[in-house]
C-alpha cells in the first residue's frame, strides 16, 4: 500500500476541493480478495455510547450519505467473507442497533457495559466459547464509527497480515492531525514493525509529535490476540480495557506486530462528534458526485449537492445547485433538475424538467413531464408521459395520465386522471369526509374548469366538460357539461343606491 498525501481541510467552511477516495469509489475487483471463512472472520466493534456525540441515537446508528455508520462497515465486511462470518458486538442500545442492521444477516454478540475496546474483544472471546463458531485463524476488527474503510484496504490488511506472518497487523494513516487519535509507534521509522500503540491522554511528552494514527482497524491471529485478553487492565486515562494495549504485549511476548498504511487517509478517519460525521459526510456526497459526473452527469457546484450514495441519474442530465437526491432516487437522461429540489425515493424517466423548489417523494414520473416550481408530489404520485404539474400544486396517491395539465394551485388525492386532461386553477380533489378516503375518476380529454371541487367518489366520464367554479359531487357522463354553482345574478344601478341610502343613514 501506498503512503497518501491527499489533503481535506475539517475547517475550511464545508468546501471539500479534493477528490476522496470512499467507499462508494466502483470497487476495485482485482484488488479484493474473498476471504477463507475457516480462516478469517470480521468482528466489528459497534457497542459504545458515542459520549463525544452528544446526541441520544447510538455514534453507529448516526448517518452519513444517508447512511448508518454500522451499515457502511457491514457493506464493506461484507465485500470479504460472508454474513454469518461478521460478529457485531453491540451494547448500548443494543435492540436499535440490531433492529437497525440486522437485515445484513450479521450475527451479533452482546456486551452488556461498556468496558472498553479490549473488553469487546472478550466479550467475542466468550462467543466463540460458548456458540460452538468455529474459531477463525485470524480475526479481523473493525471500528462501527470508521465508516469509509473501503474493502480493497481490508482485503490488503489481511494479505499483509499473512505476508508479515504477523500476530497482528495495525492499519494505520498520517492525517494532517493526529490529535485524539492512539498513535503507532514503529521500531524504526522504516520498519513495518511496532512496538507499541499509545492512546492520546498516555502519549509521554517526546511522544506528542507522531505522526502516524491508529485506524481502529486490526487483524490479529486469533490465538495470540485471546491469549492476551485476560491480561488487559484498566490503569490507564479512561479507566477501560484497551485493545490497543495488545500491541505492546505480544511484543514483549516475541510476536511480530506490523503497521500498514492506509491509501487514503480519509478511509480511516473516526467520526467522534457531529462534526466530524458531517466532514465524512460531505466526503462521500462530494464522491457521489464526482461517481455521477463520470457518467456524463453535469453538476453545478457538486458541494452543494446532497446526493445519497444509492442514487443513479442517467448521462446528460444537468443537477443545478442545492439539489438533493435522496435514497433509491433514479433518473434518467436528459433531464434537468433545477436549484432546491428535494427528490426522495422517486423515479424520473428521461427529458424531465423538475423545475425549481419540488418536493418529492416515492413518485413515478414519465419521460417529458415538466414539474413544478414548486409542486409537492407526496407518495404515489405516478405522472404520465409529458404530463404538466405547476406551481403549488400537490399530488398524493393519484395517477395522472400522458399529456395532461395541473399547472397551478390544485390538491390532486386519491385520483385517477386520464390523459389529455386540463384541470384548471385551484381545482381541488375533495377525498376525505372525515373518516373516509374516496376516490375521483377523471377520463381522458376531461375539461375542468377553475376553481371546482370534486366531492369524492365522483367520476367525470370521457370528454366532459365541468364549468368553472364548480361543487362536483354527482357524476359527469361523456360529452357533456356539468355546472355546478348558482346562476350569477345582475342588479342595476346597485352601487349608486346604496351609496344614497348610506348617506341619508336610511337602510
Ligand atoms: C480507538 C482506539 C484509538 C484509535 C481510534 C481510531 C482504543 C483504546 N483506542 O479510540 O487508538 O486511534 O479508535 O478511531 O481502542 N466500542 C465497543 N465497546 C466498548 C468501547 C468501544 O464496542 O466498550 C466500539 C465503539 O462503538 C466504536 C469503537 O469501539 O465503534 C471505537 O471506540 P471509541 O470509543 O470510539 O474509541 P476511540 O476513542 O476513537
Ligand atoms: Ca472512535
Amino acid at each position: 500500500m501506498k503512503t497518501v498525501t491527499k489533503k481535506i481541510n475539517p475547517t475550511c467552511g464545508g468546501v471539500l476541493t479534493d477528490r476522496i477516495v470512499v467507499n462508494e469509489q466502483p470497487l476495485d475487483r482485482e484488488k479484493i480478495t474473498v476471504m477463507d471463512p475457516q480462516k478469517f472472520a470480521i468482528a466489528i466493534m459497534a457497542a459504545g455510547k458515542g459520549t463525544r456525540l452528544k446526541s441520544r441515537r447510538p455514534k453507529v446508528l448516526h448517518e452519513i450519505g444517508g447512511r448508518a455508520l454500522l451499515l457502511h462497515v457491514i457493506a464493506a465486511a461484507l465485500k470479504i467473507v460472508p454474513s454469518d462470518r461478521i460478529y457485531c458486538i453491540i451494547g448500548h442500545e443494543a435492540d436499535r442497533v440490531r433492529a437497525a442492521v440486522e437485515s445484513t444477516g450479521v450475527q451479533f454478540v452482546l456486551q452488556p457495559e461498556q468496558r472498553g475496546t479490549g473488553h469487546a474483544m472478550q466479550m467475542i472471546k466468550a462467543f466463540f466459547a460458548l456458540s460452538g463458531d468455529a474459531i477463525p485463524e485470524n480475526l479481523l476488527v473493525l471500528s462501527g464509527d470508521v465508516p469509509l474503510i473501503r474493502p480493497e484496504t481490508i482485503a490488503s490488511i489481511c494479505e499483509t497480515h499473512l505476508r508479515e506472518q504477523a500476530a497482528m497487523t495495525i492499519l494505520t494513516a498520517v492525517p494532517d492531525d493526529p490529535t485524539g487519535y492512539g498513535r503507532v509507534l514503529r521500531v524504526a521509522p522504516a520498519s513495518p514493525e511496532v512496538t507499541a500503540i499509545v492512546e492520546q491522554r498516555s502519549l509521554a511528552p517526546h511522544q506528542l509529535a507522531t505522526p502516524e494514527i491508529n485506524s481502529g482497524i486490526y487483524c490479529f491471529r486469533t490465538a495470540a490476540l485471546f491469549d492476551k485478553l485476560d491480561q488487559l487492565d484498566t490503569n490507564n486515562a479512561h479507566g477501560e480495557f484497551y485493545l490497543t494495549d495488545v500491541a505492546a504485549m505480544l511484543v514483549a511476548g516475541g510476536q511480530r506486530v506490523v503497521a500498514v498504511q492506509a491509501e487514503s487517509v480519509n478511509e480511516v478517519l473516526g467520526a467522534n462528534t457531529i462534526a466530524e460525521m458531517m466532514h465524512l459526510d460531505a466526503a462521500m456526497r462530494l464522491n457521489t458526485a464526482h461517481r455521477l459526473m463520470a457518467q456524463g452527469v453535469t453538476i453545478f457546484r457538486p458541494d452543494t449537492a446532497v446526493i445519497d450514495a444509492e442514487v443513479e441519474v442517467g448521462a446528460d442530465t444537468v443537477i443545478e445547485p442545492y439539489v438533493q437526491l435522496l435514497g433509491a432516487t433514479r433518473i434518467g437522461s436528459n433531464c434537468r433538475i433545477r436549484s432546491y429540489s428535494v427528490i426522495q425515493n422517486s423515479i424520473i424517466g428521461d427529458e424531465v424538467t423538475v423545475r425549481n423548489g419540488c418536493i418529492m417523494d416515492s413518485a413515478t414520473i414519465a419521460a417529458g413531464a415538466i414539474l413544478g416550481p414548486y409542486s409537492h408530489l407526496r407518495p404515489e404520485s405516478d405522472i404520465g408521459a409529458g404530463a404538466h404539474i405547476g406551481n403549488f400544486v400537490e399530488t398524493k396517491k393519484v395517477s395522472i395520465g400522458a399529456g395532461s395539465k395541473a399547472n397551478h394551485l390544485n390538491y390532486l388525492g386519491d385520483a385517477v386522471i386520464g390523459s389529455g386532461v386540463n384541470i384548471g386553477a385551484g381545482v381541488i380533489t375533495c377525498n376525505y369526509d372525515g373518516v373516509h378516503k374516496h376516490r375521483t375518476t377523471i377520463g381522458d380529454d376531461v375539461f375542468v374548469g377553475s376553481d371546482s371541487t370534486l366531492v369524492a367518489p365522483v367520476t367525470l366520464e370521457d370528454d366532459s366538460y365541468v364549468a368553472a367554479g364548480s361543487c362536483i359531487t354527482d357524476d359527469v357522463p361523456s360529452g357533456s357539461l356539468a355546472l355546478g354553482r348558482s346562476r350569477q345574478v345582475i342588479k342595476a344601478g346597485w352601487v349608486a343606491d346604496r351609496r344614497e341610502s348610506t348617506e341619508t343613514g336610511k337602510r
